[in-house]
């Protein structure tokens, strides 16, 4: 039974409580927050702590699971490291590369478990989309999109603040790249990207960033907070677009509706047949000739939060690699820091 202790128990907290309270091989046996209030609905039968200093030194944990501000987790992760403590850690591990360097020096340094909790790789709708990508029938696949959209204008907390690690881009964009980098295999070769504070002063809250792949795909990652809308129930949009050279695939939402659309016969120099537009006539862009499109359904695909769990049990075991590897967390850093870089300079940035 792995004992793992939280550090940090607000709203993620709460939501690894639940998750953790009946879970294969896992037993939280501790809990802290620096705000006593946080701890007012902790489970009994775990001990409350009132700081991270005081977790870390009870014999009962085995693991420390890092949940509390982007900002306090470099001090988190050498204060658990020094306690011999295996550590996972919220996303985004780190501020800065050079945090992270500091953050590996010390946890090589005493020989403990280090990962990050980076679940959304284990998302329905980036599964599916994977899933896709993977089984090869959209032919080469030269663009993949991934849209992340907000409609009510809502950044809550301490996002807002640079000095907690505030904006889209530690937040989501972690998350978004991640999963990109997942999926589509090879170096990227260069990035172009806008990183905006569209009402936010002192925040990033809306970025698009473009990866141009060494195999030549090109990925393009969106998101929005403020793309405001009325008289609607939805009051968010995610979106995936995968375009092959045989196929298309269309994903919407997180629990993704959509289909596959693709053709044995490839399209090339089938007549021009017109079609009227409001804008005028078409030949281009009019409908395909009878039979040749075939959809598909989206593959079905069986993915849940836990599953990044389940690999923690048997990679803590020694059964099977951490999903989630410090490179790989360091790479999208890295990639942030470039998406940063090009916004501030409006240019590409050379990447690997
Ligand atoms: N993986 C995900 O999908 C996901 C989702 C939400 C949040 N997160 C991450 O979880 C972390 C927490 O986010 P949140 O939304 O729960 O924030 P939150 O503000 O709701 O909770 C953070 C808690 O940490 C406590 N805290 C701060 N510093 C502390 C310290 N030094 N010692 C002990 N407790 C401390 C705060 O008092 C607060 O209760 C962030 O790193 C965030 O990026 C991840």
């Amino acid at each position: 039974m792995i004992k793992i202790g939280i550090i940090g128990y607000g709203f993620m907290g709460h939501e690894h409580m639940t998750m953790l309270s009946d879970f294969d091989g896992i037993k939280v046996t501790a809990v802290c927050d620096i705000d006593p209030e946080q701890l007012a609905d902790a489970p009994a039968d775990v001990k409350h702590y009132a700081g991270a200093k005081e977790l870390v030194a009870d014999s009962e944990v085995d693991v420390v699971l890092i949940v509390a501000n982007n900002n306090q987790h470099l001090q988190l992760v050498k204060l658990a490291a020094e306690a011999k403590k295996d550590i996972i850690c919220e996303k985004p591990l780190a501020l800065s590369i050079e945090d992270l360097e500091e953050m590996e020096r010390v946890v090589a340094e005493h020989g403990v478990k280090f990962t990050v909790h980076q679940q959304r790789r284990f998302d329905p709708d980036f599964r599916t989309a994977k899933a896709v990508f993977d089984a090869g029938t959209l032919g080469d696949v030269y663009t993949v999109q991934s849209g992340l959209y907000g409609f009510n204008g809502n950044m809550h907390d301490w996002h807002i603040y640079p000095e907690q690690g505030g904006g889209m881009l530690y937040d989501w964009g972690v998350h978004l790249i991640d999963q990109m980098l997942f999926m589509i295999p090879g170096k990227v070769k260069t990035v172009f990207a806008d990183v905006r504070n569209v009402i936010n002063e002192q925040v990033d809250d809306y970025f698009k960033i473009l990866l141009r792949f060494e195999s030549g795909i090109t990925a393009e990652i969106e998101l929005g907070t403020y793309f405001l809308r009325d008289n609607t129930d939805k009051w968010f949009e995610r979106h995936w677009f995968l375009g092959g050279n045989k196929g298309s695939a269309y994903l919407d939402g997180f629990d993704p509706k959509g289909s596959i659309a693709r053709t044995t016969q490839l399209l090339t120099n089938v007549g021009g047949s017109r079609t009227m537009t409001a804008a005028g006539p078409t030949r281009s862009f009019g409908p395909p000739p009878a039979g040749r499109i075939v959809t598909e359904p989206l593959p079905e695909v069986h993915t849940e939060h836990r599953n990044y769990f389940e690999n923690y049990v048997k990679a803590y075991h020694g059964e099977e690699e951490f999903l989630v590897k410090i490179p790989e967390v360091k790479r999208v850093l890295k990639l942030m820091d470039a998406a940063r870089e090009s916004a501030r300079t409006m240019k590409s940035v050379d990447f690997e």
